[in-house]
């Protein structure tokens, strides 16, 4: 091909490819299968391959992460990064509406918006001629730091804005998402890192890697929440100005309510406060803008914050109850948690008995010991937490957290390596470790086996019924019958699924054999681009680490994994026993669900959350977590929540699982 057509190509491509990332990313309505995409995607690179020259840093291949930096340099803010004044209840957001009254002259209701408050870290985003030139850190308000390399690996941000005309200055929240902040604490952990304490420090401690590679595989979000000036004149408030903003492919902030009134205000506080925990990013709050711009302009800004707008903030509940003891408990790869055995204690819907202390270190950051009154909070996390405790309550005859030196289990020695936080048990054949790696396997994002539980797989691993993955598919009914608790229905039940477990995903097995750092995120980027698990055997080292989302370190350890032996054999008798290890044909089949957007809420019976999600996808459905008005169906299963609420309320078609499996010609 010669330069001149390549370059017209190129083009091509590049606006096709930024157009199906607009469907995808911010629209989550693709017209094109990921493989159709995938293919525009490849051509590109190899046209780009072939001519560098072409290369431009607004084309949708520049996402990957360029060059680490030394430093990053200082940016200057022409107009300042304000900051939000915060309340913690309603009698100051009444307070605040009089004021923009008062403040306004005027005496009917006000339109207000009212947002989430994305828990994360403030960034600015600055476009010149529809291309993204700067991204930048708040810093202090008027001096950032330039972090555009980074920012450029947000999948959801586009390089090139859908009009090629507009100069733009807006403002958002970097975040991480509950399930990628999990993985990646898990990764930590595996590796004796220490974890995060919350989806915010990530998400910053990303934000602040030096190489954009490195960020590139932290898979972080953003929402865009404001404009730092006003630059469309035919747009008279906020809500349209975020709606204009959407529309030129930006991904901007979710779950904005229009209210007017302070009532309605406080009604669309009150209900978000049900619906928070079910996002798939934390907010701490929520803001609370008046809608009119004109009004803005009126009340101005005082030095740190605007006057239209405030921030709600949530309280993180707390409570207070005895830390009885700390237990040591070992994990797959054999690290020993420290898990605190709490007094139980209600909170924020739950009853809490144990949470995971992580490590040593916290232990000592905390300060507390056995018998303490520690303080537990559950901020809209996943997971609660010991926060501190009170150390007026001291009695004096308190005991020190000391840390173990024999594994609680096997009772090997511990080995503590010079530059982890963790203490590790270094016996592969520990049965804690077995229980933990077979607890794995069997998980719902793995083979997802109901009935192979915690309790049940250290029965079957004490009893020596379960020696490790793979003795599970030999289990006889009369041995699971001989186990305390287990029936004959209850053993043919679980013998049934295990069955079933042959037939999952090949990518969701991958995740399953526990290989270090390989979560559900990589699982599949590996199946997708080694079809079976023969190729990824034998795939090098250097090949594996040239994978987006991949590197080095992953690479690593799938070579390490595959050339142990003890693994290999795993793998031989898992294929004998018939457990899939190779992806499926692509794009066989009916496709009754092609481009459908479905939601599911409340339990089925013939599914778990994860079938019935690949079940959609595998009928070209798209399965989302949120109803809009552009989910087509809700499934409504038994006790649904408050998804089948909102279905009703935005008048979407509710079906029952029956009326599922008809839609799809089963039955
Ligand atoms: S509007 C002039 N909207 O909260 C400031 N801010 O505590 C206008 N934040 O630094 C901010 N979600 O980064 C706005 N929906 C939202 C937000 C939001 C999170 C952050 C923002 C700001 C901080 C202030």
């Amino acid at each position: 091909m010669k330069e001149e057509e390549a370059k017209k190509r190129i083009e091509e491509l590049r606006n096709r490819i930024n157009y199906h990332n607009y469907r995808y990313y911010i629209l989550a309505d693709p017209e094109i299968s990921d493989e159709k995409y995938d293919e525009l995607y490849r051509e590109l690179v190899s046209l780009e391959e072939q001519f560098p020259q072409l290369i431009t840093p607004d084309s949708p291949t520049q996402k990957v992460g360029g060059e680490p930096l030394k430093e990053f340099k200082s940016v200057r803010h022409e107009l300042p990064m304000l900051s939000l004044d915060n309340t913690y209840n309603f009698d100051e957001i009444r307070e605040f509406d009089r004021r923009i009254k008062e403040l306004l002259g005027v005496n009917e209701d006000i339109e207000y918006t009212v947002e989430p408050k994305i828990d994360g870290v403030a960034v600015r985003v600055v476009y010149e001629k529809g291309v993204l030139k700067l991204g930048a850190t708040r810093g202090n308000g008027i001096v950032g730091d330039d972090i555009t390399e980074n920012i450029k690996t947000i999948k959801r941000l586009p390089l090139k804005l859908l009009d090629a005309t507009i100069d733009i200055d807006v403002r958002g929240e970097v975040f991480m998402d509950r399930n990628t902040f999990l993985e990646l604490n898990e990764i930590r952990e595996e590796s004796g890192e220490k974890p995060f304490a919350n989806p915010r420090n990530a998400a910053a401690g990303s934000l602040k890697l030096l190489d954009p590679k490195e960020v590139a595989k932290r898979n972080l979000d953003l929402f865009i929440h404001s404009v730092s000036r006003q630059i469309f004149p035919d747009i008279s408030t906020h809500f349209d100005t975020l709606k204009r903003l959407r529309k030129l492919g930006l991904p901007v902030i979710e779950n904005n309510a229009l209210a007017t009134g302070i009532n309605e205000v406080i009604d669309a506080i009150n209900s978000w406060d049900k619906l928070r925990e079910e996002q798939r990013y934390m907010t701490d709050g929520m803001v609370i803008k008046v809608n009119r711009l004109d009004f803005h302009d009126k009340l101005g800004n005082t030095a740190k914050a605007p006057r239209w707008a405030i921030a709600y903030k949530f309280k993180a509940k707390q409570a207070r109850t005895e830390l009885k003891d700390v237990i040591f408990q070992v994990g797959r790869t054999g690290i020993v948690t420290p898990v605190a055995i709490l007094k139980p204690v209600f909170l924020a819907g739950s009853t809490i008995s144990r949470t995971t202390l992580h490590n040593m270190d916290e232990i000592k950051r905390l300060g507390i010991k056995i018998g303490d009154t520690v303080v537990v909070e559950k901020g809209g996390d996943v997971i609660p937490k010991i926060v501190g405790y009170e150390s007026s309550y001291r009695k004096g005859n308190e005991k020190e957290i000391l840390p173990p030196k024999i594994c609680p289990v096997c009772e090997s020695k511990l080995v503590k390596l010079p530059d982890e936080v963790a203490i590790r048990c270094i016996n592969i054949n520990c049965p804690a470790q077995i229980k933990r790696r077979i607890e794995h396997f069997a998980e719902r994002n793995a083979m997802d086996i109901r009935g192979l539980g915690e309790e049940l797989i250290s029965k079957l691993v004490d009893t020596g019924f379960v020696k490790d993955i793979a003795s599970i598919y030999t289990l006889k009914p009369e041995e699971l019958m001989s186990i305390e608790r287990m029936g004959k229905k209850s053993s043919e039940n679980l013998i049934a699924a295990i069955e079933k477990s042959k037939d999952r995903d090949y990518f969701r097995v991958l995740y399953a054999l526990g290989i270090r750092y390989v979560g559900i995120n990589t699982a599949k980027i590996l199946a997708k681009k080694y079809r079976n698990i023969d190729e990824l055997a034998e795939a090098k080292s250097d090949d594996l680490a040239s994978i987006e989302g991949v590197g080095p370190k992953i690479a690593e350890s799938i070579t390490d994994f595959f050339n142990t032996a003890r693994n290999r054999d795993l793998i031989e008798k898992l294929k004998n026993f018939g457990v899939r290890m190779e992806s499926e044909k692509m794009e066989s089949g009916p496709k009754p669900l092609k481009g459908l957007k479905i939601v599911v809420t409340g339990s089925l019976k013939n599914y778990s959350r994860q079938e019935i999600k690949d079940l959609i996808e595998s009928m070209g459905g798209h399965s989302t977590e949120s109803v809009s008005k552009a989910t087509d169906y809700v499934i409504v299963g038994e006790n649904p929540g408050s998804k089948y609420e909102k279905a009703l309320k935005l008048n979407i078609k509710t079906i029952s699982e029956e009326e599922f499996e008809k839609l799809i010609g089963k039955n």
